[in-house]
């Protein structure tokens, strides 16, 4: 091994020392009483006499070389054990905890209330076929909820753009909670009492619409269901989200999966029905839509309309928070901001 070798080879071996245990061991492979070097010295006395001086000298500037390579290195390493010393008296990381989401408070507290009335919890896909979304609940290909303006719709595959009159094969994502009625009443016989909540999604943004929101779908279906039930259900659900004397009012609307149907309104809390900016005027808040399950729709699913009949009713979970609390901007909800999502 000649010197320049020797050199380089005790360097790249330096480069990986990590800590000081290695250093010395290191430094003994080489300037040891048993090291490469002191080796080389050894060896000079066999050498002729002429090339002694030239030689020792060589190696004197090596070990020399070696040992200032390695007091540096100590040096180096020093200063990187303090840094990574734990020092036990510095105060730990605080980790904050995590909050609930406002839209989940009130969507667990009303998941709670139906649990407790005997409303079993069912889940369905958000990615959902045009058939479960709309064809099986009655919804013409004509009506306006099929607009692409609400409808995300998802490309079908080999298609050349998301076409409408595809029905077949459009996937949408779901526009709100109510296939799930049909995936549950195909796979199982009355009698059914359930929920669904889930995210739905639709093609629209502004002070009162967010493109994902949640929704809590209702279905009971058993011999002899009537409004009745209907209306016994939702008022006592509603009397225990806004308080017992709150007057609710069944206003006659149109779904195409229900029939008759209803919107059910809730008194306005904030001028007691005489008409305020809150409730426009009318007195009366908008909170939910309902109605008898349409007999086409019951049959579409293989249920006997002969025996058999059935309410269903969707309801906004966002819409009832933002009354809750007060909120009159429902994108206050993603934006994510902590001084608003610390409040609750
Ligand atoms: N699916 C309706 C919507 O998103 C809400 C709805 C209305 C659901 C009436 C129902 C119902 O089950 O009976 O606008």
């Amino acid at each position: 091994m000649d010197y320049l070798e020797l050199r380089n080879s005790f360097l790249s071996e330096l480069h990986g020392v990590l800590n000081t245990v290695e250093l010395q061991a290191l430094r003994s492979k080489y300037t040891g009483k048993k090291g490469v070097v002191t080796q080389k010295l050894k060896a000079m006395a066999a050498a002729p006499k002429e090339e002694r001086a030239a030689l020792g000298k060589a190696v004197n500037e090596i070990k020399d070389f070696i040992e200032t390579q390695v007091k540096e290195k100590e040096t180096a390493l020093s200063k990187k054990d303090t840094r990574s010393y734990v020092d036990l008296t510095l105060p730990g990381a605080y980790i904050k905890p995590g909050g609930r989401h406002p839209v989940k408070i009130i969507l667990n507290e009303i998941i709670d209330i139906f649990v407790s009335m005997g409303f079993a919890v069912e889940d369905g896909p958000e990615v959902e076929t045009d058939y479960y979304n709309f064809e099986a609940l009655n919804i013409p290909q004509n009506h306006p909820a099929r607009d692409m303006q609400d409808t995300f719709y998802i490309k079908p595959q080999g298609a050349e753009s998301p076409s409408h009159s595809n029905v077949e094969s459009n996937i949408v994502l779901r526009t709100h909670t109510s296939p799930v009625q049909i995936r549950v009443m195909e796979k199982r016989k009355p009698p059914l009492m359930f929920i669904a909540p889930g995210k739905v999604y639709r093609c629209d943004s502004d002070i009162s619409h967010t493109p994902i929101f949640h929704q809590v779908e209702g279905l009971m279906v058993d011999e002899g269901i009537t409004f009745a039930n209907l209306k016994a259900v939702l008022e006592a659900f509603l009397h225990i989200v806004f308080g017992p004397d709150v007057p609710v009012r069944f206003r006659p609307s149109f779904f195409p999966f229900t029939e008759p149907s209803a919107e059910v309104d809730l008194c306005c809390f904030a001028c007691k029905g005489s008409g305020c900016r809150v409730c426009k005027n009318s007195g009366w808040i908008e909170i939910l839509g309902a109605g008898m399950v349409d007999p086409r729709v019951l049959n579409m699913a293989g249920i006997d309309t002969e025996v058999y009949s059935g309410f269903a009713f969707g309801l906004g979970i966002e819409r009832i928070a933002s009354l809750r609390y007060g909120i009159d901007d429902i994108r206050l909800f993603y934006e994510g901001d902590l001084r608003f999502l610390r409040q609750f």
